[in-house]
């Protein structure tokens, strides 16, 4: 299959179209969020849900998530719309929150992994949102990597993986958050199944208490889910984001953490290691590492989620036999660093220090 490329928004007048009839047709179109890549099909269609599955290589337990351009939209595809759902559309949407609620019989099992809940979003990006008025239908959308590589926060990565396999890919540019979106799970008690830009606190102050998936909280801490501790979101369980060489985390002040990456690539050197190191300035590891990927200071955490899918995917490119990393500090639930140092937690693998 050949894949077709259109930059937005130069190429409207053709794009919005084409990408219209091919999700109508079944096919599969990769278009940009506020958040990451995702690769589109119809959601109401088992066929187009099949078509993505096989596209990524993903296991087909794994739920896509359903993104609509209006908000009573999300009407047309569950049993009901509690209050606390309501409030959280009103306050954050279009934007990076997920809401999963019981589905209702419009969308079939193939898009929600065989579950009886369904994940929806309305994006926060122009060239998502005229995507999905223009060909008229509720959109099912992972991101669009293959399974088991880090989300494209660029179009160069999304050809990167599936040209070739996928009819249209709509270049807008780089993403704007870099992670994907927060997933609350309404269909019982609030439950955060995935941290990111909105926040606990941030969802906590528009509906009061909100849990988060005790998964979860064992991949922060080091433990990554194992046995039958199931995270509620599928999709957490696999070991996603990671790089090929193996990557230690290391976590502390911004002089303790500098002071054990030195040490780390010290002995790897010595060991005759190629090394890259993810960092906060270029200047403390000038000569140190092999590969230095300098990521500006850890107070500004959205250019630190905006670049950090971009540099695992290059390391893979640099050959390089280990990877070191600063957790840039990110460690506190209620803010949006959390969602960065969770992305980065499953790259290691859970490898603290
Ligand atoms: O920011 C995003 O959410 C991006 C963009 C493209 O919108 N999408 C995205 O989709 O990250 P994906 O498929 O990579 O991740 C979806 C996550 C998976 O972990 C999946 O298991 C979970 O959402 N999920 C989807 N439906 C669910 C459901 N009904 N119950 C529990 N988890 C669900
Ligand atoms: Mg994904």
């Amino acid at each position: 299959m050949k894949t077709v490329m259109y930059k937005l928004p130069q190429d409207a007048d053709k794009a919005y179209p084409a990408a219209a009839k091919a999700l109508k047709n079944g096919g599969l179109v990769a278009f940009p969020t506020e958040t990451v890549y995702g690769l589109g099909g119809n959601a109401l269609d088992p066929a187009a849900s099949k078509k993505i599955y096989a596209a990524k290589g993903r296991p087909s337990d794994n739920p896509l998530i359903v993104h609509i351009a209006e908000k009573e939209s999300l009407y047309k595809l569950v049993m009901e719309v509690p209050e606390k759902a309501k409030k959280l559309m009103d306050r954050f949407w279009p934007g990076p929150l997920t809401i999963i609620l019981k589905k209702n019989d419009t969308v079939p099992l193939e898009t929600t992994g065989g579950l009886d809940t369904v994940a929806v979003r309305m994006p926060d990006h122009e060239v998502a949102l005229e995507m999905i008025r223009a060909c008229g239908l509720p959109i099912a959308a992972p991101s669009a990597n293959t399974s088991g590589r880090p989300s494209p926060t660029k179009a160069a990565h999304v050809a990167e993986d599936l040209a070739g396999k996928i009819d249209i890919i709509l270049d807008g540019g780089d993403v704007g958050i870099g992670v994907e979106s927060t997933i609350i799970d309404l269909s019982g008690e609030p439950c955060i199944l995935r941290p990111g830009y909105i926040t606990k606190d941030d969802l906590e102050a528009v509906i009061g208490p909100v849990a988060i998936d005790p998964a979860l909280e064992n991949i922060q801490s080091g433990r990554l889910p194992a046995g039958d501790f199931k995270p509620k979101a599928p999709g957490m369980k696999y070991r996603h984001y990671a790089p090929k060489a193996p990557l230690t985390l290391v976590t502390g002040s911004r002089q303790e953490a500098k002071k054990t990456l030195l040490k780390l690539l010290a002995k790897a050197k010595a060991e005759g290691k190629r090394c890259a190191v993810i960092c906060e300035f270029y200047k403390d590891f000038e000569g140190k590492a092999d590969v230095i990927y300098a990521l500006g200071s850890r107070d500004d955490t959205l250019s630190i989620s905006r670049q950090i899918y971009d540099v695992l995917r290059d390391t893979d490119r640099q050959n390089v036999d280990a990877i070191f990393a600063d957790d840039f500090g990110l460690d506190s639930d209620g803010h949006f660093g959390y969602a960065v140092q969770n992305r980065l937690m499953k790259a290691a693998g859970g490898k603290l220090l």
